[in-house]
């Protein structure tokens, strides 16, 4: 019967389609790795936002903060605490975190505690420069709210 599908007919579907869909799939990624470097602002990334990204990682900030959404869920976003706190001011920004890394532990009653770090200002400085880059990153409204 011709309106019947013929087991060639549904191999070929099956066949074509599935090539058609990795074809998709590869030209969707290639195009978004091309676009990381400007998504990401590469020029903009110094000698000091590389060594307050490893400050980061040294003291695993991650571990109770998440940035870009991406992380733990006990303590405050931090990919916007550069537009939050300091409304985009890099001075402001930089003194603020001076002050709140020196000022741990708060000893604020039923809040949760951030434990001193003894960092020194130059590192408190480089932490400074990767937080506001990482708040430049083009995430396309990424996490959807400022919790993360
Ligand atoms: C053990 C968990 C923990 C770790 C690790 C940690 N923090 Fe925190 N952090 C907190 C908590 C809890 C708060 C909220 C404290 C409060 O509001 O009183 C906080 C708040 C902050 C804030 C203020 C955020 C805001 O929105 O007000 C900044 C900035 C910050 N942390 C930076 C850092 C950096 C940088 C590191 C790594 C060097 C780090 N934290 C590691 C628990 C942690």
């Amino acid at each position: 019967m011709a309106e019947r599908i013929t087991k060639n007919m549904a191999k070929n579907i099956y066949f074509g389609g599935g090539v058609f869909a990795i074809l998709v799939f590869v030209g969707l990624t290639f195009d978004t790795v091309q676009q990381i470097p400007k998504l990401s602002h590469e020029e903009k990334l110094t000698e000091s936002v590389a060594l307050g990204k490893k400050v980061w990682e040294d003291n695993d900030c991650i571990g109770c903060h998440t940035l870009l959404g991406e992380g733990a869920y006990y303590a405050p976003e931090l990919g916007n605490v550069f537009e939050r706190i300091a409304g985009g001011d890099e001075k402001v920004f930089k003194t603020y975190l001076l002050g709140w890394m020196a000022a741990q532990p708060l000893d604020t009653p039923n809040r949760r505690k951030m434990p001193q770090f003894h960092l020194s200002p130059v590192q408190i400085n480089n932490l400074a420069d990767f937080l506001i880059w990482s708040s430049r990153v083009n995430n396309q409204e990424w996490p959807p709210n400022t919790q993360g």
